[in-house]
Order: structure tokens, then sequence, then C-alpha cells
């Protein structure tokens, strides 16, 4: 595991979005694994006045998101399609046709899970891009006392509903259920890069990464990946140094 800790929002944002330049450099066709909320938003930003500037194309890129949520169609401005597009996909050149997020809308959800597997396994995800929940989730792999491997169709816990509320009208408004992928599907990345910003998710943060692997803590698993590279900042990984 390589942690390492950042002295300004500007110098995580810079690495990160550096690490995934780079890949893309090396290898064009590369599968990224996307993720939403508030933690890639500077990197995003980042991405985009990299190839603003030419120094990054993802014109033969293709994408894969973790999440989205159940009920909401692509067009909802709180649905992670949405997200996506204007964060990203809108403001560079990758391919639209290359870019998925599970369907929200699909009618049979454990099909469009399957679905979603047989791609990710086609494509091998080259790096994947993590956020971590405030209770230990990756994706929407909340703390349990199982996981599920593969992607599927999740209830979302109180914690997470009213962290999300955010970006809703209401708390009422957050969808219960997501499709996410699983455990399995995000370990099989070649590379993973677990972002996490402020003070309030530093406890969290140390015990998914120091303390047991546990599928109470889902983020912990990620002890075990063999290519993990964290990006804090100097909020979320005071206890790093
Ligand atoms: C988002 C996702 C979630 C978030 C996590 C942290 O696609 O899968 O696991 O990464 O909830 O959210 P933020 O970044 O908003 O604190």
């Amino acid at each position: 595991m390589n942690l390492l800790t950042f002295r300004t929002e500007e110098d995580l944002n810079r690495a990160g979005a550096g690490l995934i330049a780079s890949l893309l450099q090396i290898k064009p066709k590369a599968a990224l694994g996307l993720a939403t909320g508030s933690t890639p938003i500077g990197i995003y930003e980042e991405l985009v006045k990299l190839h603003r500037s030419g120094s990054v194309s993802f014109a033969k890129a293709s994408s894969y998101n973790l999440d989205e949520y159940v009920g909401l169609s692509g067009s909802h401005p709180a649905s992670y399609r949405c997200f996506m597009n204007t964060h990203l996909f809108d403001l560079v050149d990758i391919d639209p046709a290359n870019t998925h997020v599970p369907n929200g809308l699909a009618v049979d959800l454990e099909q469009e899970c399957d679905y979603y597997d047989a791609m990710l396994e086609d494509a091998g995800i080259d790096l994947q891009l993590l956020g971590l929940g405030h209770n230990g989730h990756i994706g929407f792999n909340e703390p349990d006392d199982s996981l599920i491997a593969g992607t599927h169709a999740a209830m979302l816990q109180r914690q997470t509903i009213e962290a999300n509320a955010r970006f809703f009208d209401s708390e009422q408004d957050v969808p219960k259920q997501a499709i996410t992928m699983g455990v399995a599907g995000i370990m099989k990345a070649r590379q993973i890069m677990l972002v996490v910003r402020g003070a309030s998710k530093a406890k969290i943060a140390q015990q998914a990464l120091t303390g047991p692997i546990t599928t109470q803590c889902p983020a912990s698993l990620l002890q075990l990946h063999p290519n993990l590279v964290v990006l804090m900042d100097e909020a979320a990984g005071a206890w790093a140094k």
C-alpha cells in the first residue's frame, strides 16, 4: 500500500489526475473505474484542465462507474450518470458510447447486474478510483456481516442516505437502493486509487487501512489489494504521519 498525504487540495488533485493521465498516456485504451460524490470532483477538474492543455486524451479510453441509484434516469440531476456527464464526460473527448454507468431504470435489476459484471470482466479495469464512506463503504458496499462479490442492488444505510441528502431537495428524495459493483469487481482492478478528504473521515480511513480486515468496514478489504495507492489531504491523513 502506498499512503500519500498532501498539504493542499490542489496538490492532491494534481497527483490524482496525474496518475490517471499517465495511465492514459501509456495505455490510451485504458479501462477506468470511476466514482462520483464530492471526493473525485477536484481530480476530474484537473483532468479537464490537462485535456484542454492537450496533455491527455480519453478518445480511446472506456469508463465504468461504480454505482447508480435505482429509480433515477440518467437525466435526473442527482443521478450518477448526470454527475459524470457534468463533471467529466461532456468536458473531455471520451466517446459517450464508451462510458458505462449502471442503468438505474432497468426493469430487471438482476439482469442489469449480470450484464454489468460481464462488461467489467471483458474490459478489465486498469485503475479504479474510489471514495470512502463515513461508515467505511466503498461503492455502495455497506458494512454488514457478509459482502457480495458481484454487481448487485444494495439497500443504502441510514448514514449513507443522510450523507447523500445534500445532492437532493430533501432526505426523503434520496433513493433507498443503488446498483453497485461488488467487492470482487472492485478488487479485480489492476490498480486502486482511494481518495480521502477531510477530518471527518480520518478515523474511518485509519480504521480501514490499519485496522482488522472485516466486512464491517468494507474498505478494509483494500488492504489485500497488491496495488493500492491512497491519496489523503492532511486532515484525513494526520494519523499516517
Ligand atoms: C460514489 C461512491 C461512494 C462515495 C462515498 C464517498 O460513486 O461509490 O462510495 O465514494 O460515499 O462520498 P463523498 O465523496 O461524497 O464523500
